[in-house]
This record gives structure tokens, C-alpha cells and sequence, in this order.
């Protein structure tokens, strides 16, 4: 008889994938990514500013109207996080489209990762994970991602997931004194698909 094995959607090969909670842990969580600069400069046009709670809460109402938003944890260990399940480590979201954009199946991936945990790889398996939930469970034909040209290290990791770099809007941000490029990637349902079957994935 086939092996059944249960499904299991939220976690991937390091991580586990959930949903934003009413708590304050989770609220406090939300704005320890916001206020730090790095993050809030390399993945939005708002003003740089001082993030107030009021705005992380706000964050959190958009991270739950996501068609994907959930926090990327690490499973706790008992010497980490005693009493919980999880230990949040980022931010990963698939933005929705309004219902009448809906039939354009496409969407555009958000993350960001706690500064301590950068450069550890999270980041690209988050991706792929949002990756496979986009095109696997929802059903997405395109999936964009976008930084802006002074994020070289998030330029490099994109093209190495297989994004393919469709150009720039150009010097449509000014930071820190300059002008900068918004550049855009995407991947398509059938590019995606191509890769899984290279890597030998049941899909
Ligand atoms: C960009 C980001 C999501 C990548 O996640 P990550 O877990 O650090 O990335 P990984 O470890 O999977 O991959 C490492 C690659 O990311 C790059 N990277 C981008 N920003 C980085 C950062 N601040 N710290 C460490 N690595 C970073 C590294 O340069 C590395 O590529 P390289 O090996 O060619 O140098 C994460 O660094 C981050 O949240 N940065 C700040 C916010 C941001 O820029 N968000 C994305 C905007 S589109």
C-alpha cells in the first residue's frame, strides 16, 4: 500500500509558517522589524520615520488582510522560548489583489527577517516557501518581488530563487540624499513549475 503521509502545508525545511496573533507578543514582534531602518528602507517608499506601536498595529491589520501573511519561526527550543511553540523570526506576505484584479491570479511577495537572523539562509527558504504556497495552493499565475538597486545582497538572492529581472522604475525613490531604482522580479506559474520538476519535486 502507498505511504499516506499527512499534510502538513505550514513548514518548510528549517521553519514554520503562522498566523499573526491578537497578543502582544506578536504585536511586539511586528514592531521590532518596523522600527529597525534597514528593513522598513529596503522593501518601502514610506518616509523614514520613528515607528510608533500605532503604526506596527496598523502593520499587523495589513499582514491579516494579505492573501498570505504569517510570521516566519523557528521552532522553539525549550531553551529559547519556554512556553510557546514558536520563535518568530520574520515576516513573509503575499499581497491581495481587489477582487476586481482577482482574475490576473498575480501577486507580490513582502519579507523582511530580524536583523539577527539575516544571512542564515531563512530568507530564500521563506521565499521559496511563499513560492510554492502561491502557485500550489492559491492558485497564482505571476509573482513578483521588487527592492529597490542600493539592496544588492536582496538583488543577488532573488535572481539566484530564479526571479527573472523584468527592469526598473527609475530613480523613483530618493533616500538618504540620492536617487534610487526600484527594481522589479517576477516568476511565472509555468518558470516555477519547470524548476520543481529540474529539482526532482513532486508537485
Ligand atoms: C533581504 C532579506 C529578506 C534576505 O533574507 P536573508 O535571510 O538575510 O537571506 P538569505 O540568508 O536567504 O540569503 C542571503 C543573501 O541575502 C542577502 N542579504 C540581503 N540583505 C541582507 C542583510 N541585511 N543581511 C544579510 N544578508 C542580506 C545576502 O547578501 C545574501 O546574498 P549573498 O550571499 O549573495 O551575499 C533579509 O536580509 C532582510 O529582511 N533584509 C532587510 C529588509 C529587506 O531588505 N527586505 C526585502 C526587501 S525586498
Amino acid at each position: 500500500m502507498p505511504e499516506t503521509r499527512p499534510f502538513d502545508p505550514f513548514h518548510s525545511e528549517r521553519l514554520i509558517y503562522r498566523a499573526v496573533n491578537d497578543e502582544p507578543a506578536d504585536i511586539a514582534f511586528i514592531h521590532s522589524i518596523q522600527r529597525d531602518a534597514e528593513a522598513q528602507s529596503g522593501s518601502s517608499y514610506s518616509l523614514l520615520k520613528p515607528e510608533s506601536i500605532k503604526a506596527s498595529t496598523e502593520f499587523k491589520s495589513h499582514i491579516e488582510k494579505c492573501l498570505l501573511g504569517a510570521l516566519i519561526c523557528l521552532p522553539a527550543t525549550r531553551l529559547a522560548e519556554k512556553d510557546k511553540e514558536t520563535l518568530p523570526i520574520g515576516i513573509v506576505c503575499l499581497k491581495a489583489s481587489p477582487p476586481s484584479h482577482a482574475h490576473h491570479r498575480s501577486s507580490d511577495i513582502s519579507i523582511d527577517i530580524a536583523k539577527e537572523y539575516r544571512g542564515q539562509g531563512y530568507g530564500g527558504e521563506a521565499i521559496r516557501w511563499a513560492l510554492w504556497y502561491g502557485f500550489q495552493m492559491a492558485g497564482l499565475h505571476r509573482i513578483s518581488i521588487g527592492t529597490f538597486s542600493f539592496n544588492t545582497g536582496a538583488m543577488r538572492l532573488y535572481e539566484r530563487l530564479g526571479f527573472v529581472n523584468e527592469g526598473r522604475h527609475r530613480e523613483s525613490m530618493w533616500f538618504n540624499g540620492g536617487w534610487h531604482d526600484h527594481v522589479v522580479y517576477s516568476m511565472l506559474e509555468d518558470e516555477w513549475l519547470e524548476d520543481q520538476r529540474k529539482a526532482g519535486k513532486e508537485v
